[in-house]
């Protein structure tokens, strides 16, 4: 059976392996070592797969250029869920990415029927507020879809790559599909290649951070990144001698281009109407750097394919969904900070009926909301949390004493944020944003 990956609609993933083997998404333990100082969520397993993110490590490494990318479509109001993403922009920006955050008021103008109006409000009040609180630094940009004219000439362009048949393959269009909602998707496409235009210095690695349900936009967008380039590297093999050789292939580049490039790549290269074969040089991210740097100069795009990681989602407080349709299954950071904490306290669990059998049995962390919010939220120590789970699983911890400490926390947490936000909303001017005009 197909995995449903739909971004318009709340369906819940449970089954991450698939996506695995069916979109070729990759198990983030295996880039894990890689990673200089590994976010929690690294650690945890929350972000359980990845897409290129070898790329995104080795320039932590190494300290070259990227970026981190993420857009908010302005729905309700801003929670727990949101702040996954957030925290995991504020990260990579401490980790030397620039940073860019779209508020994708064109999706939800066309999807969701809001008026720029809403959408302004809610990007500010919700999103933007809440990002910076949790820490996003002046020197990246926010910015509104509809009021940047770079994303919007971009996605003009990327919509000269994409037909009407490969929309209905990716999502599942119809014929009743509005041409604005088309649009959006290839705004959100513009979203993420935009780090990489010249106007930001050019091809770079880009990390998305997302949600499983997001991905379909990865694969559009990477699938256009290499539509757009003017070069194409490829390796081949000569079927008579079976040794292995690299082919630029560049339909859509001018001759001095190739000629051009013909010139920079090192040892023999064999020149052709629309190609070069490159027969001694045979260093493919070698060969593909100088291909970006010659597309470069000859007025090119040279995208990267974007990188992408995806967490897993919270489950409700009360079990099930998280959902905004339902504000006792989430808790809002605009929440008053005591009902938050109620809200903890009034969360499923994963101990038993009662004391003595929790005592005897232990309880079960993995299916317990308390302990997600700890997990995902609440407990910065490793050890601790560890602690707490072990405790829990031998019975000497019991869901009243624990849910206590959660809502505590939760409350201080609340409590602070809300602070930040009235803090970040007297400085809101300090912050490189693009509204709507
Ligand atoms: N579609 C995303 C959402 O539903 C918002 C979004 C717009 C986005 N542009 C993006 C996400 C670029 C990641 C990257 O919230
Ligand atoms: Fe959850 Fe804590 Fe109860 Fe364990 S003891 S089931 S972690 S609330």
């Amino acid at each position: 059976m197909d995995t449903k990956l739909d971004p318009w609609s709340s369906s819940d993933i449970t089954d991450y392996s698939k996506l695995f083997e069916e979109f070729g998404i990759s198990p983030f333990e295996n880039v894990l070592p890689e990673i200089p100082s590994p976010h929690m969520y690294m650690r945890r397993k929350v972000i359980f797969g990845h897409r290129d993110y070898e790329q995104i490590a080795e320039a932590m490494r190494t300290g070259a250029p990227f970026s981190v990318m993420d857009g908010f479509m302005p729905s309700g109001k801003v929670h727990l869920g949101h702040k996954m993403v957030m925290d995991q922009i504020v990260w990579h920006q401490e980790m030397g990415a620039s940073a860019f955050v779209g508020i994708a008021d064109r999706e939800a103008f066309s999807v969701r029927g809001f008026s720029w109006q809403k959408c302004r409000e809610i990007g500010v009040e919700e999103y933007i507020l809440s990002l910076i609180a949790l820490g996003f630094k002046p020197n990246g940009l926010i910015y509104f879809q509809s009021g940047c004219g770079s994303v919007k000439d971009l996605a003009f362009e990327l919509g000269v790559k994409v037909n009407f048949s490969e929309l209905g393959a990716i999502y599942g269009f119809s014929g009743e599909t509005s041409l604005s909602h088309m649009l959006s998707v290839a705004t959100q496409a513009a979203d993420i290649l935009q780090p990489q235009l010249e106007e930001f210095s050019g091809p770079k690695p880009v990390v998305v951070p997302v949600g499983p349900d997001q991905d379909p936009h990865l694969r559009l967008t990477r699938g256009l990144a290499g539509k757009m380039n003017m070069f194409r590297v490829e390796e081949r093999e000569d079927v008579k001698t079976g040794r292995k050789y690299l082919s630029v292939r560049g339909k859509t580049a001018q001759k001095e281009a190739l000629q051009e490039l013909k010139k920079r790549i090192p040892g023999r290269v064999k020149l052709y109407e629309e190609h070069i074969d490159v027969l001694e040089y045979l260093d493919l991210a070698g060969l593909e750097k100088l291909v970006r740097e010659v597309a470069v100069e000859f007025g090119g795009y040279a995208f990267i394919p974007p990188a992408s990681t995806y967490h897993r989602f919270m489950s409700g407080l009360q079990g099930g969904k998280m959902s905004s349709s339902i504000p006792e299954s989430q808790i809002a950071l605009t929440d008053d900070p005591k009902e938050g904490a109620k809200k903890v306290k009034r969360a499923k669990t994963g101990g038993c009926v009662t004391l003595e059998e929790q005592k005897k049995l232990g309880g079960k962390p993995e299916e317990c909301s308390v302990f997600e919010l700890m997990l995902f939220h609440l407990i910065a120590s490793d050890e601790e949390l560890l602690e707490i789970k072990q405790e829990c699983i031998a019975g000497t911890r019991m869901c009243g004493s624990c849910k206590q400490l959660a809502a505590e926390k939760m409350q201080e947490f609340l409590k602070d944020h809300q602070e930040k936000r009235e803090l970040a909303r007297e400085h809101l001017d300090e912050y490189r944003i693009i509204y709507k005009d």
